[in-house]
């Protein structure tokens, strides 16, 4: 690999490594839950990026949209030596800032951070074949567990969260992560993170109900997933899955029902679970924001707004922010 390094800092099994004691407290929760990141497996990955295909799916190519469209503004305006890229998978939508850095000569490094070294191994190839000189430093960990061990900054650093991951995250767990995030940016840094906006129910609902099932077998997957991770017996044929728009909190709730009893041995935690019919297992919420929402969100995190670019139908939102002083 050309000599870059890769830090990683979590083993060959990636997130399963926490994923018993997770799963334990999710299935003995009154409401039944696992956590979104137990998805992407490789099946789960595979399956996720048929989504971001599908016409109903509007976030990914209306994010690449907006960033295309800002890219050789922000960069000039930005102008980092540095970009540091949490949850960079395979780079692809990183692609149009990296081009507009590289060509603008200001850009020398990229720090991509994902959980799957595979991903990141695999990313490197084509980085180093598009941009030959810059430097590449890759790192393996959970950005819940893991940002403080990025690499110092060697000059003035852009963070990059886009995807909007960070509506998977509850209100608490976001606060502390933005702070970490907070913590990589020194004065005249930046950080763009992305979000998708608040809008009508029937784009959201349909865009989490998808006519041809992708997003059904994107959420039953998580149940191999766990079968796989834990020897557990989930019988996935026995569970539908259905998402809604709850109003109050701003976000999709993904769930699965199950269609009739089951009751599920979880091996590797020697636990056996009872679940009733159409009881659900809370698999995701994925948090819609507004330009305010986001504002206040990003100002308790010791953070200022900077700049809010979005799409003429305001779909995403793409926040510019700066640490306070
Ligand atoms: C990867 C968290 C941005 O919330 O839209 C897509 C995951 N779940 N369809 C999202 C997802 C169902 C996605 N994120």
């Amino acid at each position: 690999m050309a000599g870059f390094p890769i830090d990683v800092h979590l083993s060959e099994h990636g997130l399963l490594d926490s994923i018993a004691e997770d799963v334990r407290r999710g299935m003995t929760s009154p409401q039944k839950y696992l956590l979104p990141k137990f998805f992407y497996d490789e099946e789960g990955s595979l399956l996720f990026e048929q989504i971001t295909e599908l016409p109903e799916y509007y976030p990914t190519r209306t994010e690449l949209s907006i960033l295309t469209d800002i890219a050789d503004e922000l960069m000039g305006r930005v102008a980092p030596r540095e970009i540091v890229e949490l949850g960079s998978g395979s780079s692809t939508k990183t692609r149009m800032l990296l081009d507009a850095g590289y060509k603008a000569k200001t850009l020398t490094r990229y720090i991509p951070f994902d959980v799957s070294q595979t991903i990141v191994e695999s990313a490197f190839i084509e980085l180093q074949r598009r941009y030959p000189g810059m430097a590449l430093h890759g790192v393996i960990g959970d950005f819940e567990r893991h940002l403080g061990l990025v690499p110092p900054a060697e000059g003035k650093r852009l963070v990059l969260f886009i995807g909007s991951t960070i509506g998977n995250l509850e209100p608490k767990e976001r606060l502390e992560l933005l702070g970490e995030i907070r913590k990589l940016l020194a004065p005249g840094d930046f950080l763009l993170l992305g979000m998708d906006q608040v809008k009508d129910i029937a784009v959201l609902e349909a865009a989490y109900n998808d006519a041809v099932g992708v997003t059904a077998a994107f959420d039953l997957n998580i149940l191999k997933a766990i079968n796989n991770a834990l020897h557990a017996d989930f019988n996935v044929a026995e569970f539908r899955h259905r998402a809604h728009y709850n109003r109050d909190l701003d976000r999709i709730e993904m769930h699965l029902y199950a269609n009739s009893p089951q009751t599920v041995h979880i091996a590797d935690l020697d636990m056996t679970v009872e679940i009733a019919k159409d009881e659900s297992i809370w698999t995701e919420s994925s948090h819609k924001f507004t330009e305010a929402t986001a504002t206040s969100m990003l100002q308790d995190a010791g953070m200022t707004l900077d700049a809010w670019y979005t799409d003429p139908l305001r779909y995403f939102g793409l926040a510019l922010a700066t640490a306070q002083g």
